[in-house]
Formats: structure tokens, sequence, C-alpha cells
């Protein structure tokens, strides 16, 4: 289909890069070019009918509602969430979509973002690799994925023209490096870039980001297309890399491109180009093969894995709730589900379970309940704090349902708070006073605050948003039917002001400085070794673990060195149960301040009762690395590395030295670098006491730069402006030849 372009009008190639409608591309019939359509994503379809507008976010088909990113993020199961991608391609096909607009990869770096429900962690291991299962399972089905939002779409406030103002560093190591496990390994159709600027410029507009890091660096070789509006000057845009703008503009921004190329000042090579990335698209593309897709089917599904993402923050033995126990429910969100978020990612689902009916299903029985709250309404009524009252007085057991009410976030706009309604703390309070035994379900998109009153439970329950099976999920869990095993994808501070993004968020008008760096969620409170409620990574199960037998061998050097690591993980416990052994790095160097450790692996792995095994990990040169700023690349520090697995981020098991057998790679001078790099260089003095030599007639022996607490004074000054300073009888002239005598002894 590539060489198609040739015979196609300027008019039609500019048009091929645009869309025709809010969700399709362009076709070219005289050419026997189809159009193709482009749905959100990323946890379900939102498939509006031809015609439909974007803001009709309640109108598209029917389709199943998985537990959003928040939900899967905390599975930390690669082969779960593939299975939900399979699902979601098969969805795709049933419903004629060609491209599903999802995953978001975006890393959470303040938990206010009101979209942190659509983002899977504040960690980019664990979100590239999620990301990348997802792909991989969407494109299974012939069904094209499209990461978004690249890059640094952090938050809602000002998204459109917001400018994140993050070094190349902090990129590389925290913002960047999901999207480019996700494109190496998973190979992604489509790209989408983010609306907001990143350091001054578009991201639509962002040669460096679209064509440098995503294609050249990266080798994508897809599709990038805009987020929704998020062109700004097409012609720009078009010369960055982006190829697709979406929606359609009406053909003005076509008109543009073509007059541009008409007038010489666009080359058309470059519209050539984006016009062939896309019709490669449309060959990709499959169109439905009318079989439908079994909804009771994917409705279990989404019930197996919203069981898998919950997680337990904390339990002294209440749960799983006993057969006998008698047991009561409070909170209007057991019976009117909040399962998933508010925005474009927002679907129609084909049926939903409450959490209340689940509940009463499992139990056999009813099982008293009062509302406690109302969601539309954030005061306290004193009526429904009394009936809950009533029905917690004789339970020993309430189950209390509380989180964020529908509107407190969404795509568009960000949180102002981290706490929970008031008026449902003081529902919490009320209840736990009559002496019941408390257990909290918690649904809510972002993090929440849980310090002001988790003393008061016995248990805690971290529901997120488990879409539309999420109700069935939750109970299965109260009940025992299923063990937990989700996982912390983000740590939940004490306070907002804990995190590192406090005074940082959402930034001044018109821009935002991840003031912050790499110290990001568990990077941030490790560094400070500050306290948190519940750290990064932490999950409880109804049965317990222990981890023996840690082994790592070391082999290979500098960008060929392997780390091969095993560790045994045995259930301990009566039950089965599924324990996610985290391993985190603590690499050597002090070149840049580095964070305490890092994830590097995990595995998710299921055990019988007394049943044992041995996990693997294997580690490779850049899981050691950090982006150096000066030398703008990867690299190692030689030294000793410490391997960690363990529980949690702050749960370590069990820890090893290897050793890095790394070259130390030192600096190549300049006539800029300081005094002191040249001195510190091999031969370096040597060449400056030869050069920097007085007159007889001044009696020195040396230039008194050279000497003692001299030296260490104007050890910071650039050689260049040393050679200026009267007294140094350095030439200014010969320094190029200078710094090439030491640098050939270096590196010759
Ligand atoms: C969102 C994207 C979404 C697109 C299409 C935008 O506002 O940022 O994530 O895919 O709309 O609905």
């Amino acid at each position: 289909m590539n060489d198609m372009v040739d015979r196609l009008t300027i008019a039609e190639r500019a048009s091929l890069t645009s869309g025709s409608s809010l969700w399709r591309t362009q076709a070219i019939e005289r050419a026997g070019i189809p159009s193709i359509t482009l749905s959100d994503g990323p946890h379900g379809l939102r498939r509006q009918p031809d015609g439909a507008d974007h803001l009709g976010v309640g109108h598209s088909l029917p389709a199943t509602c998985f537990p959003p990113a928040v939900a899967l993020g905390s599975s930390w199961d690669p082969e779960l969430v593939r299975r939900v991608g399979t699902a979601l391609g098969v969805e795709a096909r049933a419903l004629d979509v060609q491209v599903l607009l999802g995953p978001g990869i975006n890393i959470k770096r303040s938990p206010l973002c009101g979209r942190n429900f659509e983002y899977l962690s504040e960690d980019p291991h664990l979100s590239g690799v999620l990301g990348a299962a997802l792909v991989e399972g969407i494109q299974s089905q012939g069904v094209g994925a499209c990461p978004k939002h690249f890059a640094a779409n952090n938050q809602e406030t000002d998204r459109l023209r917001v400018s994140a103002e993050v070094d190349e560093r902090t990129l590389r190591e925290i913002y960047l490096p999901a999207f480019e496990h996700v494109v190496s390994s998973a190979r992604p159709w489509l790209v989408m870039c983010a609306y907001n600027r990143v350091n001054g410029v578009y991201a639509s507009e962002h040669r460096w980001l679209l064509t440098e890091v995503l294609r050249e660096e990266w080798g994508f070789s897809g599709v990038v297309v805009s987020d929704w509006g998020a062109v700004s000057d097409r012609i720009a845009a078009l010369r960055a890399g982006l190829d697709l703008e979406m929606p359609t503009s009406g053909g003005t921004t076509d008109g543009q491109l073509v007059a541009a190329v008409e007038d010489g000042t666009l080359d058309p090579a470059l519209l050539d180009l984006a016009a062939r990335r896309v019709l490669r698209l449309v060959g990709r593309a499959t169109t439905s093969d009318g079989t439908g897709f079994d909804a009771d089917d994917h409705h279990r599904l989404a019930r197996d894995v919203a069981g898998q993402c919950a997680v337990l923050l904390k339990n002294d033995g209440v749960l799983p709730l006993r057969p006998g126990t008698s047991v009561a429910v409070v909170g209007e969100l057991a019976r009117t589900p909040r399962y998933q978020g508010a925005g474009s990612s927002q679907i129609v689902p084909t049926r939903l379970d409450d959490a209340l009916s689940e509940m009463r299903a499992l139990a056999g029985h009813d099982l008293p309940f009062a509302p406690g709250y109302r969601l539309d309404d954030d005061q306290p009524s004193p009526a429904l704090v009394e009936e809950a009252r009533g029905v917690a007085e004789r339970a020993d057991t309430t189950v209390v349902f509380l989180g964020l009410p529908p509107d407190a976030e969404s795509e568009g706009y960000d949180r102002t708070r981290l706490d929970l309604p008031p008026h449902q703390v003081a529902l919490l309070r009320e209840v736990a006073a009559t002496g019941t035994r408390i257990v909290v379900v918690l649904s809510n998109g972002g993090v929440v605050q849980v310090s002001e009153w988790d003393h008061l439970a016995s248990a805690v329950l971290e529901g997120w948003l488990l879409g539309q099976a999420g109700g069935g999920a939750l109970a299965d869990i109260l009940f025992g039917v299923v063990n937990p095993s989700g996982r912390l994808a983000e740590s939940i501070p004490l306070r907002l002001e804990d995190t590192p993004s406090y005074l940082n968020f959402p930034g001044d008008p018109g821009s935002v400085r991840y003031g912050e760096g790499v110290f990001v969620g568990y990077r941030y409170h490790d560094a400070v070794d500050g306290p948190v409620s519940y750290p990064f990574g932490h999950g409880l199960s109804y049965t317990d673990f222990g981890y023996s037998d840690l082994v790592a061998d070391v082999d290979g050097r500098d960008e060929g060195l392997r780390a091969e690591v095993s560790v045994r993980i045995t259930n301990r416990g009566e039950r089965r149960g599924q324990e996610v052994a985290q391993l985190y790095v603590s690499a050597p160097g002090d070149v840049v301040r580095r964070p305490v450790r890092e994830l590097r692996g995990f595995r998710k792995i299921a055990l019988d009762p007394g049943e044992g095994t041995t996990v693997r990990f294997t580690l490779g040169w850049r899981d050691f690395a950090y982006f150096h700023p000066v030398r703008r690349s990867w690299t190692v520090e030689p030294g000793t590395a410490v391997i960690h697995v363990g529980a949690s981020s702050r749960d370590i098991r069990l820890s090893i030295p290897i050793k890095l057998d790394i070259a130390a790679q030192s600096e190549r001078l300049t006539p800029d670098s300081p005094l002191e790099a040249w001195v510190a260089a091999p031969g370096g003095l040597e060449v400056l006491l030869r050069e920097m030599r007085p007159p007889a007639h001044t009696g020195l022996a040396r230039s008194r730069f050279l000497t003692g607490d001299s030296l260490r004074t104007m050890g910071s000054v650039p050689l260049r402006r040393l050679a200026r300073f009267p007294g140094s009888y350095l030439d200014p002239d010969r320094l190029d030849e200078l710094a090439a005598e030491v640098n050939a002894k270096v590196q010759p």
C-alpha cells in the first residue's frame, strides 16, 4: 500500500493525515483507501455511534467495563493484564473499532491528578511492564493500541497549555521509561502525544520527543496521533513528527499543509512520510468479523480480574468474614458503586454489580444496610447517621463503604484535597463508637488520606474503581472466596504535605516545575526516610509468605553486564494465595543524587499452603544506570550494588551485594573543565606544572594557583578563565592542545 502515496494528489495526502470526523480517519474512495475508527479506551470500549459527539460521554455502545488502570496497576500481574487486553481487542473487533486509545501510562506524579484513575503507577518499571502487557493483548486481536499521553502529562490543570518544566535526567528516568519499554517491547501501532508543552514546546510539536527519542532512539515505526485537539500549529507538528491530527479540523489545517507544500515552505517528503505511516496503519487494521463478544464471559473475567486488584491494606484477622458472624453494611457506595472515572474513558457497561447485593448473595441471607450518607451531598445527614448507628449496634462486624464522590475526581480537573469527604469520616467515627468491629472498603480513583481514621478499622480494603463487576469481587474478598493479592502501585502518604510535588503542583500560571526531580513517590519517601501510611508495593493476603535463599550471579562487564537473581518464596499459611516478589536495586555512585532503591523486577506467583518455588530475575546494565545530565547518556558507576527482594518497598526481606564490573569513565577535559578536574586527571597535574611556570625574574617555582590552599580555593575555576588571571602564567592559546595531550593519556 505504501506506493499508493505517489498516486495521490497533495490534497489527498494531506487529508490522510487528519481525521474525517471525531473518531474516523479519512477515506479516499477513488484510490480504494478505507477509513478506520479509533475509540477510547483504555479499560473498555467507548464506541460512539457514528455522528455522536465527543462530549456525549454517556452515549456509547455497551461494552465491558474492566477495572480501570488504577486497579489494573495494583494487580502487579502482566498475564492478567494481557487477558484484559485480549478481551478489549475482541470487543473492539466486535464493535468495529480498529484502534483502541490506550493504555494511559503517565506517571502518577501527585496523588491529586484528577486522572490518576487512568494511570497505572508512580513507578516507571511497573507502568511499563503492565502497559506493554495491555498493548500485547489488544494487538493480539489485530486491533491497534495507542499508549498515551506522550509525554509529561501528569496533571489536568491547564492541561492543554501548561508547560511541564522537567530536566532531561528526570524525563529519562521517570517520565519516559514506561513509554520506552512499551514501544520497544510491545510495538504499539500508535502513540498519542500529550496536550501540554514540555519545557516550553507543545508535545505535538516536540521534534526531540516525537522523532529523536521515539523513533530514532527507540525504533518506533508506527503512527503518532495527536490527543484530541492537541495540535496548535499543524505544520510545526508535522515537521516534528506528528502523523495524524485528530479529530478532523474540517479541512482547515489540511489546507495549510497543501499551501505550505505549494509555496515551498514545507518539504513534501515530510508530508509523504506521514501519509505513508497512516496508510500502513489503515492497511494493518481489520474490520469487524461480526461475531460480537460473549458479554457473560467478559463480565466473569472482569470480576476475576477485579478480585486480584483490590489491596488489603490492614487486617487484624477480622477478614475474611466468618460464617456465623453478624454483619451489617453501611455506606451508599455499597449500593451505588463507583466503578470508573469521569471523562473520555467513561463507558456504558454491559451490566453493573453492586457490593451490597453480591455480599447478600454470598452470605445467603439479607444483611442489614444503611446508606449513612448521600453521594450527591457533602453535608452530613443526622438521620442517615442515626440509622447507620442503629444497624451497626446490632452487628459484630460492620463493613463501611467510603470513598470519593463521583465529582471529586475527573479528567479535566485536579483534586484539591487528599482526604475523604469529612462527613464520611464523621460517620465512620459514629459507627465505630457503637463498639462494632469495622471493616472499611474504599472506592476511589486516586489515593486518599487514611491516616486520620484507619486506627478505627480492624481491616481496610482499598477497592479503587474496580469496573462493572467490582461489587462481586469485593464480596468475594470479604467472604474469603478470593484471597486478596493486590499491591499498592502508589504510596499512600500520611498527609498531602508529605508528597514530593506538594510545593510544585499544579504549578504557576503557564508552567509547572518538576522540582522534585526523580524523587517521585516512594523514591522521595525513602530518600527522606519519611513515614507513609502504606508504602508502595504493600498489600496483605489471607496467607503469609516466607523469603529465603537469595542468590545473585553476576556475569559480563560494562554494557554486557548481567545479573541472574533467584529467591525462594514459600507459602507459610493455610490458604492458597498469591505473592508479589519485588526486586529493588540500590546502585552505586554519587555523581548525582540517586534514589535509595528502585523497583527493577517483580513476579506474581500463586502457591498452595506449604508450597515453595524459586523465582528468577535477570538484570541488565541499564537496571543499574542513571542518566548522566552532562554526558546526556545512561551511565553505570563502578562499585557495589545491592539487590533487595521483599514484599513491599519498605518490607525488604533479603538483600545481597554484588560487584559491578564497570570501567571507570573519566570525563574528557576541555579548556572549560575546572582546575580540579585537570589536577585529578591522570597526568593532568604534570602538564599544568610544566605549563604554569613563572618567568625566572619572579623567583617563583610555579604559579601560585597550583599551591596548597590556593589550589583548593581556585579548584572550581575553568582553566580558560584561570588562564586570564594575572599570575597563572598559562597561555590561553595552548589550552586545546593541552586538553588533547591529557585526554590522550586517559583514553588513547
Ligand atoms: C483525552 C484522551 C482521549 C481523547 C479522545 C482526550 O481529551 O485526553 O485520552 O483518548 O480525548 O476521547
